[in-house]
């Protein structure tokens, strides 16, 4: 169910940490930070302006990144999400603005990076808002600057024709599909949990699929050029065989 705080209220912020996604193993966060620290801290950004996290959420990479030395602003819709955040030791110290990264200007810029991590553009439903999206990066962004994005390859290949679903977990006690609608590039994740008594609790959360060559476009339209792309991290390099990219894409020094 959507409420003010998005698909992301109290229930879903309250386990949000808890989570066993890869991406919060602590191996990925410091992969992750190491990245993008390396990335604020270029010599030709003359000591960095810092980083704009847009849907910061919990901190889960902000606060490391912050701890890291670079100073991070967040723009998040969901307060439950802020509340997890300020709960934690250095959670009180980062600037959050409330409200939609699609449109909502920060505090503090221009930024040396703006971010948008763990398939965080796909939560955006329409390609108006998520050209919006790049704007607002762009925008935030000093001359030089970086919009950072991580998000997943839309996984059609493993949908055979005449079919919508693709099952990506199975159990004991969570089931997930997604289903996707090929022609409009919608699609809609379905967690459907069984807790200890038998009892069943679903969760729906619809999204926007993008390719690559399509955010390319989008930060094109945003006066961005990309600088690199890479299948992870790790400095992976990005092949047909990647499941994810990490992309980056530069706002040019007039
Ligand atoms: C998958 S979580 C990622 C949180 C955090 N960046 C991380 O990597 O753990 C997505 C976050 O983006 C927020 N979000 C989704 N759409 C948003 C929007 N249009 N404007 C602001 N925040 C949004 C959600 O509330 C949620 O906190």
């Amino acid at each position: 169910m959507i409420d003010d705080d998005g698909y992301f209220g109290e229930q879903v912020a309250k386990r949000y940490d808890a989570s066993t996604d890869s991406e919060f193993r602590p191996e990925v966060v410091a992969r992750t930070v190491d990245f993008l620290a390396d990335l604020a801290e270029r010599p030709e950004l003359a000591g960095g302006a810092g980083a704009v996290e847009f849907g910061i959420g919990t901190g889960r990479i902000a606060l490391p990144l912050a701890e890291r030395g670079v100073p991070v602003h967040g723009i998040e819709l969901s307060r439950a999400m802020v509340a997890e955040l300020r709960a934690k030791p250095g959670g009180e110290a980062i600037g959050v603005t409330i409200g939609d990264f699609a449109t909502a200007r920060a505090d503090g810029g221009p930024f040396s990076l703006a971010v948008l991590v763990f398939n965080t553009i796909m939560n955006l439903p329409t390609q108006e808002r998520q050209v919006a999206c790049f704007r607002n990066a762009a925008a935030h962004l000093a001359p030089g600057g970086c919009f950072v994005i991580e998000v997943m390859v839309p996984e059609l290949r493993k949908i055979p024709l005449g079919q919508n679903i693709v099952p990506f977990a199975t159990g004991p006690t969570t089931y997930a599909y997604t289903v996707y609608d090929t022609v409009t590039q919608d699609a809609t994740c379905h967690y459907i949990n069984l807790a200890a008594d038998g009892r069943a609790e679903s969760r729906s959360i619809p999204f926007r699929y993008v390719w690559p060559a399509e955010l390319d476009l989008m930060a094109q339209l945003a006066g961005l050029r990309l600088r690199e792309r890479w299948g992870g991290w790790a400095r992976e390099p990005f092949t047909e065989a990647s499941r994810q990219h990490v992309s980056v894409w530069e706002k040019p020094v007039e």
